[in-house]
């Protein structure tokens, strides 16, 4: 434990120590995010504000740059005038010398974009007063948990995920930050009825980008040239958006995202669990996702 000192050092950072989650209400978190907490309850939505809603690791980043294009009708520039996590501001983020995601938001002019990983249940009631909308994105759990485990390599606020099987019961039982999966994807889908929620998955962007952004369109009420959506798909696809600073994440201070051990857009593929999982491995997650889908009209393609 303590403090050490990296390679960041070298440029003056000091490397962030690894700490243990704290918990809110329950759910396991970043202790900062916890004690940043009554700023974010307290967060005054507005009615144009767009929620783009996931467990981490579900594809966040990729939808959040397909909404700011198309909130910049497809204007490629305008959307690398900051990094990714400056234009869709992430709701609880609070981090020591940061401005704090409510303040990020403060300063953002309408319309917003917002993101979040909250379990629905904690969500601020200010959204659901301001009847604001909602995209979420789920992915294959099984791909969450593989791109998860490198994440919490890279990106130091995590404690030490311990080795890929280690990291899996820890995932199972919902002791990873943002807590259990299946009580996230299952708690915003059950929302789809009283919100104005559009359920996404990774998987199907992955297979039909195109089907899915006309989607998006739809929900949004918003018509745009073929071309248009052309562009935009071409600058979200996985290879653009992993050279482009604004949207790679790595402008983040390396003291906190070390890219080094694992670049933040990593892989971008659906299966990847594939090359990491054991038969056992794969068979006890299979078991343990059939118990607690039970009951569930939610479904993921876990073969793809
Ligand atoms: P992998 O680790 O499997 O590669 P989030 O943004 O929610 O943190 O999710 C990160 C995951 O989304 C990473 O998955 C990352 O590579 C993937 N991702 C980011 N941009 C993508 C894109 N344009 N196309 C496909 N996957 C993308």
């Amino acid at each position: 434990g303590g403090r050490q000192r990296g390679p960041g050092a070298a440029m003056g950072e000091e490397e962030v120590a690894r700490q243990e989650l704290g918990s809110l209400r329950g759910i396991p978190l970043y202790q900062c995010f916890v004690q940043g907490w009554p700023q974010v309850e307290a967060f005054r939505a507005r009615p144009d504000d767009l929620l783009v809603a996931t467990y981490p690791k579900s594809g966040t980043t990729w939808l959040s740059e397909i909404l700011d294009l198309i909130y910049h009708d497809g204007d490629v520039e305008k959307c690398r005038r900051d990094a990714i996590f400056n234009r869709v501001p992430f709701l609880e983020m609070k981090a020591p010398k940061m401005p704090s995601g409510v303040e990020l938001l403060e300063k953002t002019p309408s319309p917003r974009l917002v993101k979040t990983h909250l379990p629905v249940h904690l969500l601020p009631a200010s959204f659901q007063d301001n009847g604001c909308k909602v995209i979420y994105m789920a992915r294959n759990p099984k791909d969450v948990v593989i791109s998860y485990y490198y994440f919490y390599q890279m990106a130091k606020m995590h404690p030490d995920p311990g080795t890929l099987g280690e990291f899996l019961e820890t995932f199972l039982a919902g002791k990873v930050a943002y807590g259990s999966w299946y009580e996230h994807v299952q708690g915003w889908w059950e929302k789809k009825q009283e919100k104005q929620l559009l359920y996404l998955f990774y998987e199907d962007m992955k297979k039909d980008p195109w089907q899915e952004v006309q989607k998006i369109l739809r929900f949004l009420g918003k018509e745009m040239e073929e071309e248009v959506v052309a562009r935009i798909l071409h600058h979200t696809s996985f290879q653009e958006m992993k050279k482009n600073p604004a949207a790679n994440y790595e402008t983040i201070p390396r003291a906190l995202m070390d890219h080094s051990l694992s670049p933040f857009l990593r892989k971008g593929i659906s299966g990847d669990w594939k090359n990491h999982f054991t038969v056992a491995q794969n068979e006890r997650f299979d078991q343990h996702y059939r118990e607690h889908m039970v009951g569930s009209d939610l479904r993921f393609q876990m073969e793809v």
